[in-house]
């Protein structure tokens, strides 16, 4: 039976809900948040799961008209504020991975004293991909390793400057689109990898059991037989 540590979600298909509803696009993403918070719950209670990534905001989502951006910081910072007592009542850690720079200081000031309220939190690690692409990610983690003027570098000086080390089990994406998206490349190198139609706003804890149920009886071989 495979171990399912981590587990990384690209959660798509928030402005096809709201269009399929004839709302506004950014309504999807309020009703993201809601998948996003019973997702959540669920892995810390009902899993055995150490890490769930989830990606919220990568580094080509500043192309989406300015008023979608907006709303979608502020969003971020909503879900910080209104959502700590989920934090702190079911033990989570809040993390992220990223380049933060460009956020606005009130939005990193909010990041952080989420991070410093819940470092000491002993169950699922929740790690918030903001402003994230994996190719950034792989050329800030070269450019870091620059730094020491080194003659070659191994995998391991690699993950231990990477944004996150810890090897993916399995990857999910709702939506119906069969791509990564440029989610931790590095990261999914034995990954396995599910697709769903379902998008976001719809997918819940009934499919995600379903889908953890079928990866932990799949065959994993890294690369041996
Ligand atoms: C993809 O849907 C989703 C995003 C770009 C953002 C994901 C954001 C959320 C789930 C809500 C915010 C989350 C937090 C934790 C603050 P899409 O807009 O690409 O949907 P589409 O493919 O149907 O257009």
């Amino acid at each position: 039976m495979n171990q399912l540590k981590h587990l990384a979600i690209i959660m798509d298909g928030n402005g096809r809900w709201a269009t399929n509803q004839n709302k506004l696009r950014i309504r999807g993403h309020e009703q993201g948040i809601k998948t996003v918070e019973s997702i959540m719950t669920y892995c810390a209670r009902d899993t055995d799961i150490e890490t769930l990534t989830l990606y919220a905001f990568s580094t080509e989502n500043w192309k989406r008209p300015k008023l979608e951006v907006d709303f979608l910081m502020m969003l971020l910072d909503k879900y910080l504020k209104s959502k700590l007592k989920v934090y702190m009542n079911h033990n989570i850690r809040f993390e992220t991975i990223g380049d933060l720079s460009k956020f606005s200081n009130k939005l990193k000031e909010r990041i952080e004293f989420t991070k410093e309220i819940t470092k000491n939190h002993t169950g699922l690690k929740q790690v918030l991909a903001i402003n994230y692409g994996a190719k950034d990610e792989i050329i800030r983690s070269f450019n870091k390793l620059l730094e020491s003027s080194p003659t070659s570098i191994t995998e391991d000086d690699l993950d231990n400057v990477l944004d996150i080390k810890d090897p993916v089990d399995l990857m999910i994406r709702t939506g119906g689109e069969h791509r990564i998206s440029n989610f931790l490349l590095w990261q999914i190198a034995y990954s396995e990898i599910r697709f769903t139609d379902t998008l976001w706003p719809e997918f819940g804890p009934e499919e995600l059991s379903d889908i953890i149920k079928n990866y932990t009886i799949s065959k994993r071989r890294f690369g041996g037989l």
